[in-house]
């Protein structure tokens, strides 16, 4: 067994023993059919397969929607902040932090015996105003833009050193481009363009100078195909690890959608091992399914909801497949808070959590258990 892999049980298993304390959520869907997988919810069986589980967190839901604070506590064992450890959140004005929410998040971990997977140091999205504003009007030039990126990793990281297990550290650096054979390009943002691609290293060097034990990770979406993306981040990972380099690991966020064909489950595990190969290990980041609908308000049918429920399967048995996969997070665990609806529009899209809308465990709650559990 890994030493990464250990400690993650060492960790749950303490964490395990203060969970009996906590009420079982009342939303669990109890049909006889279900009643030999016990009691035990994700997060306990999670602790017994050496893997977090975890959710993102929406801040304003866990102070005002008890039964969302229940099942946060009562079925995850990590947790990430869905926006409030961001950039625009964490420095809105240039020089001054604020990690007020992101403080709260942690405290709410503490008191729960949760882990917290931090999100993110680098994104060219959800990025403060003035930074933006200041590049593109001349004000910030190249050296300062250098000099405010390492402030602030080095700020943020050395914040939450201790109380963060991992980092996001880049985020969505690639293009959705090239092939099997030919990795995609890298994505035109600020950073790009000011830095070429060499900003990355200087990430992950500053963020192991602030902390020397958190995990650091790259994340993106549509990696976990043998696509493209998936190329660049084995070169890139490659790459890192030949000039020594601290990387820890490769973040699949898994945000996947029935508009597309069903992934092949075998190319998934494939494509993890291939990052493993060099010594990396891998977190699910954010999960979720969504189902395209004819209007907002159209539910989905019975053959989506079995559909999503084999997609939720394959991803998790992925996961438990890979030795060093270690974290398999949920972009949220309730359709009700989802970030889908609002973004996802044309066509409609919805419905991509294990929870509905009234907290009903739907089938892809009870696969995920069945395959934690098997
Ligand atoms: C999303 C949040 O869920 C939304 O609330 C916010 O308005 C936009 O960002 N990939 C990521 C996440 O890495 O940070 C994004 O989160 C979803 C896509």
């Amino acid at each position: 067994m890994s030493k990464q892999r250990l400690t993650v049980i060492l960790t749950v298993l303490a964490a395990l023993m203060a969970l009996f304390a906590v009420p079982a959520a009342s939303a669990h869907n109890s049909s006889s059919a279900r009643e030999d997988l016990g009691d035990r919810g994700l997060r306990d069986l999670g602790a017994l397969r050496g893997l977090y589980i975890g959710t993102a967190v929406n801040m304003d839901a866990l102070s005002a929607d008890p039964t969302y604070r229940s099942l946060t506590q009562s079925e995850f064992s990590s947790v990430t902040a869905e926006n409030v450890m961001k950039w625009e959140t964490v420095e809105p004005q240039r020089g001054v932090d604020n990690f007020t929410q992101g403080d709260r998040l942690v405290r709410f971990a503490r008191r729960n015996k949760q882990s917290v997977y931090g999100h993110n140091i680098l994104w060219h999205n959800q990025l403060p105003g003035w930074l933006t504003t200041g590049v593109s009007n001349g004000t910030i030039d190249k050296q300062a833009l250098k000099s405010i990126l390492r402030r602030h990793t080095l700020a943020l990281v050395g914040h939450y050193r201790g109380k963060v297990r991992a980092w996001d550290v880049t985020n969505e650096i690639f293009n959705d481009d090239g092939d099997k054979n030919t990795p995609a390009t890298w994505r035109d943002t600020i950073w790009y363009q000011n830095f070429g691609t060499e900003y990355v290293e200087w990430v992950l060097r500053w963020a192991r100078q602030a902390d020397s034990r958190v995990g650091l990770y790259l994340n993106d979406y549509n990696n976990e195909n043998f696509n493209g993306k998936a190329l660049a981040y084995y070169n890139l990972a490659k790459e890192l690890k030949r000039k020594h380099v601290p990387l820890d690991g490769i973040g699949v966020q898994g945000h996947l959608s029935l508009k597309y064909g069903h992934p092949d489950p075998g190319e998934i595990k494939a494509t993890l091992q291939r990052y493993t190969s060099l010594g990396l290990g891998i977190a699910f980041t954010e999960v979720d399914i969504r189902i395209p609908v004819l209007t907002a308000e159209t539910p989905p049918t019975a053959e989506q909801v079995t559909e999503q429920t084999r997609r939720y399967r394959d991803v998790i048995d992925a996961c438990l497949a890979v030795r060093r996969c270690n974290t398999f997070t949920l972009w949220g665990h309730a359709d009700k808070y989802s970030w889908v609806p609002g973004w996802f529009t044309n066509p409609p899209e919805g419905y991509a959590t294990p929870f509905t809308d009234a907290y009903v465990a739907k089938p892809a709650y009870w696969t995920l258990r069945e395959a934690l559990a098997g």
